[in-house]
């Protein structure tokens, strides 16, 4: 499986970002998953130009811009040129702070040129009796894949964040049958973005988040069909992600 940690702006001391990757370097040896962190970008900066363990490197964002007089803004191209492998795109922190699905999909783009793997967030604000959170992620999925061809869509990873499940605790995570559903549903609205494509085609990982912790990734991962997990705030602590990590072992 694939376990992403957002560490968000979780991490602000350098000392404990150098402890953390020391943990996860050592658990990328003994694991059978793969683990990608998402550091803030100096730390990814620090971190990443030196790594030769297995533990690959995510954005947490990238600019809507290719470079150029825009003060603060950190483009795909220099977090690929940090060694950054991975970008989180359209996570609904950046959709709250005003990334509408134009922006997003914009940004997926900028990922893909520069040879960085966006991990597109997609999920409801609310579930509602009528199925109306299903259109709402179908929605987000098609605004930010439908231009894309074959090849760059099974190259992209879905992370399905229903936002009312994001910052809780284990007994605020999705429920197995409910994220089962959901990535079912994920896969044939992918599968419907390339319609008449053989069914061997690889299609796009899709993983979950939200309050994932050591108490229930078990049973998030058991039946569900999921290919990883995008972990939040039980990232940050060794202790916990490492426990979190043996879980799926
Ligand atoms: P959480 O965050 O695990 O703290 O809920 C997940 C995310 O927002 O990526």
């Amino acid at each position: 499986m694939l376990i992403v940690a957002n560490w968000k702006a979780y991490v602000d001391d350098l000392e404990k970002a150098k402890k953390l990757f020391a943990v996860n370097k050592k658990l990328s040896k003994v694991s059978k998953n793969k683990i990608v962190i998402a550091p803030s970008a100096p730390f990814l900066g620090v971190l990443a130009s030196k790594n030769k363990s297995r533990v690959e490197f995510s954005a947490q964002d990238v600019s809507l811009s290719t470079g150029g007089a825009l003060t603060g803004e950190i483009t795909a191209q220099a977090y690929a040129a940090v060694g950054a492998k991975y970008a989180i795109v359209g996570h609904s922190e950046r959709r709250a702070a005003g990334d509408d699905s134009k922006i997003v999909a914009q940004k997926l783009s900028h990922a893909l040129t520069h040879g960085l793997t966006p991990i597109l967030c997609v999920g409801e604000h609310e579930r509602d009796g009528e199925g109306r959170y299903l259109s709402y992620v179908r929605e987000e999925l098609t605004s930010a894949l439908g231009s894309l061809t074959q090849k760059e869509l099974s190259g992209v990873v879905i992370a399905y964040e229903p936002v009312w499940a994001i910052s809780t605790n284990a007994a605020g995570a999705i429920e197995p049958n409910d994220l089962t559903e959901m990535i079912l549903y994920i896969r044939k609205v992918l599968a419907e973005l390339l319609p008449g494509k053989s069914s061997s085609h690889s299609y796009a990982l899709v993983l979950y988040g939200g309050s994932v912790e050591q108490n229930d990734i078990r049973a998030l991962a058991a039946n569900s069909g999921v290919d990883g997990f995008l972990v939040g705030r039980a990232s940050v602590d060794p202790h916990t992600f490492s426990a979190l990590v043996k879980q799926l072992d």
